[in-house]
């Protein structure tokens, strides 16, 4: 008799330089479970599709990747409190005859800042610049750590606020004051800075003022590599501690690894090995 290994995989485009299939590698390896972890280019017209042909090719799960994480939540069966406020969903599980969508993108920044960063986020300012889809993303389990505060800043201000709206009753239950700004109009300083806009990748200077800083603020890009590199140099030269979206990368693979297989992995490990691998 033949075990079959399971089969998941990350569905993007581009998805060539995901590091996706290496993390849940080292995850598996690390938990002694056997699966099979791939990356896959699916056409943008082609993501239901590819989803369909995946479960019958005996898919267990995948990740979701731009441009796909909208119609990923909107395909599923079942979703997460946290996917539908996210409108959005990174992970799907297939359970017989029915697609479960998550979204673990928000617990695994929460999870960087708080356990691998150190900095805890219960009373704290915080600021968010951007209300796309990365930042909707977040914005619920980042209120779900209690900050006093949640500005979203947006360079069109009525995305930020439609975002405010839809997360307006889950600030209210965990007493967040939730706010939405443009970027021009953010008053006062924060005690962590998060960028969830594309601005860096297009080479556009940082979208808000220094002295939205607090001295020794958290200054978190949720990109890394290059494109976080103009916020971080940025952040450092106004006195604030910087840190890249590499341990967000991780912790979301890591808590959507626990939804597929039960076991939690050794996440903080695996960070390390990642980063000493990026020099
Ligand atoms: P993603 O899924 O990565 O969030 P998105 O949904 O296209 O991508 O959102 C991109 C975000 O980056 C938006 O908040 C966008 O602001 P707008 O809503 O005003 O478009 C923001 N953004 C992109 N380029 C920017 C720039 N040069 N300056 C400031 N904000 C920028």
């Amino acid at each position: 008799m033949t075990m079959q290994t399971d089969l998941y995989c990350v569905m993007g485009n581009p998805v060539e330089h995901s590091k996706s299939p290496w993390i849940h590698a080292r995850f598996a390896e690390l938990t002694g479970q056997s699966l099979h972890y791939d990356k896959r280019l699916i056409p943008l017209d082609g993501f239901e599709a590819a989803v369909r042909a995946f479960i019958v090719e005996g898919g267990r799960g995948c990740n979701i990747t731009v441009p796909f994480k909208f119609e990923a939540a909107a395909l599923a069966t079942r979703t997460s409190e946290r996917a539908l406020l996210a409108q959005a969903s990174n992970t799907l599980r297939f359970d017989k005859g029915s697609i479960f969508a998550d979204n673990t993108d928000g617990a695994g920044l929460v999870n960087d800042i708080q356990r691998n960063a150190g900095m805890a986020l219960t009373g704290r300012r915080l600021l968010l610049i951007g209300a796309g889809g990365a930042a909707a993303g977040v914005l619920g389990p980042l209120i779900d750590a209690r900050p006093a505060s949640i500005s979203v800043a947006n360079r069109t201000l009525a995305k930020a606020s439609d975002l405010v709206t839809r997360h307006a009753a889950l600030a209210l239950l965990q007493k967040t004051e939730l706010l939405a700004s443009d970027l021009q109009g953010l008053e006062g300083s924060f005690d962590v800075i998060i960028n969830a806009t594309a601005s860096s990748l297009s080479g556009a200077a940082v979208p808000v003022a220094a002295s939205t800083l607090k001295p020794g603020a958290l200054a978190y890009d949720m990109m890394y590599g290059p494109a976080a590199q103009g916020f971080m140099t940025w952040a450092r030269e106004h006195g604030a501690v910087a840190r890249d979206g590499l341990g967000m990368l991780v912790e979301q693979a890591a808590e959507a690894f626990l939804i597929w297989r039960g076991v939690l992995p050794p996440s903080q490990q695996v960070l390390a090995e990642l980063r000493a691998t990026l020099g």
